[in-house]
């Protein structure tokens, strides 16, 4: 999908593929900046010299509505080499793509549908309310009026919408307190295998599974033998990195606890490294001067920006 010219000339029409809304307009933040945000994505985007992963942390959120396709289209077009989900079950079973366990952040509309716990809702309820306004509501800066009404995506949905080209990748999290007994872990790799996305997983890692509860990965791999997997820590948490090495593809550490140590005791274990999330131009390239094996950032022009100007010198990424 990224790296064509047809991407350039079709970027204005994404807005307007992704936009359709059952909502009225609502109101819309003024923006004070008469260069309206999103940059267009330069297209290609730029070679890099050091070769690490570029996550796009809830797709390229620093510029549209978290875990929208448009942020995921944006992320893709900006050369991010995975874009990542946040997924939570509805009432009703269906995987949503969301990061909070509550509606009251990020949608808008019914009360009695677009608050309190997702998993109290069910997708019929959660396709009445609106993903984008916050967005512009809280970044008047960066808001568009395309954002207004912006659907949740199912996880079904994103896989349909970005197929499995190899390409596309997708880093999965399963979030923490809606893993109970296994099934969360057994309907996303039953849809990993009815998008023909499992083959690319396990011999390429084109899906990584993500969690901060060592349960819920532990729970995929009884599931699954070979799929590979992400364990997250928070800040403080990283003591059982050697423990992961017994299921775990690689860590996702909180970007506090990366230190050249944790970089080497990971790499020694043959585990790759994703600190998660890492933002501003100069926190970037420390990171990647580190030799992280890629990292999660809302910004992934800017990850790509860093990692094709400065050669750092670092030995292949774990991939
Ligand atoms: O999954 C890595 C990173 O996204 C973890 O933080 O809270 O944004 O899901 P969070
Ligand atoms: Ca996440």
């Amino acid at each position: 999908m990224r790296n064509t010219l047809a991407l350039a000339l079709v970027w204005p029409l994404l807005f307007a593929a992704c936009g359709t809304s059952p909502l009225p307009p609502g109101p819309v933040a003024e923006n004070p900046d008469p260069d309206p945000q999103p940059p267009a994505p330069v297209v290609p985007p730029p070679v890099l010299q050091t070769d690490q992963v570029i996550v796009a942390h809830r797709g390229a959120s620093g510029y549209a509505p978290e875990h929208t396709l448009m942020a995921y289209d944006l992320a893709l077009e900006m050369g991010a080499e995975y874009i990542e989900q946040d997924v939570l079950p509805t009432a009703d079973g269906v995987l949503v793509c969301i990061h909070d366990d509550t509606l009251d952040r990020t949608a808008r509309g019914p009360v009695e549908n677009c608050t309190g716990n997702v998993s109290d809702k069910t997708l019929e309820q959660l396709r009445s309310c609106d993903f984008g306004t916050w967005f512009n509501e809280a970044n008047p800066d960066r808001a568009r009026e395309e954002y207004v009404g912006l659907p949740i995506p199912t996880l079904e949905e994103v896989f349909q919408r970005y197929g499995n080209a190899p390409d596309i990748k997708y880093y999965i999290e399963i979030k923490p307190n809606t893993s109970t007994g296994g099934s969360v872990e057994q309907t996303l790799l039953d849809l990993i295998h009815a998008y023909d996305l499992y083959d690319g997983a396990v011999n390429d890692r084109q899906v990584l599974v993500q969690s901060f509860i060592p349960t819920s990965l532990i729970n995929m791999r009884a599931l699954d033998a070979e799929l590979p997997l992400i364990q997250l820590y928070a800040a403080g948490a990283t003591a059982g990195v050697v423990l992961a090495s017994s299921y775990a593809f690689g860590i996702g550490p909180s970007s506090a606890e990366v230190t050249p140590a944790l970089v080497s005791l990971t790499h020694s274990l043959g585990m790759a490294i994703h600190p998660y999330t890492i933002n501003s131009e100069d926190d970037l390239a420390a990171m990647a001067a580190m030799c992280v094996d890629g990292l999660f950032t809302n910004f992934p022009d800017r990850y790509r920006d860093v990692l094709s100007e400065t050669d750092f010198g670092c030995p292949a990424p774990i991939r």
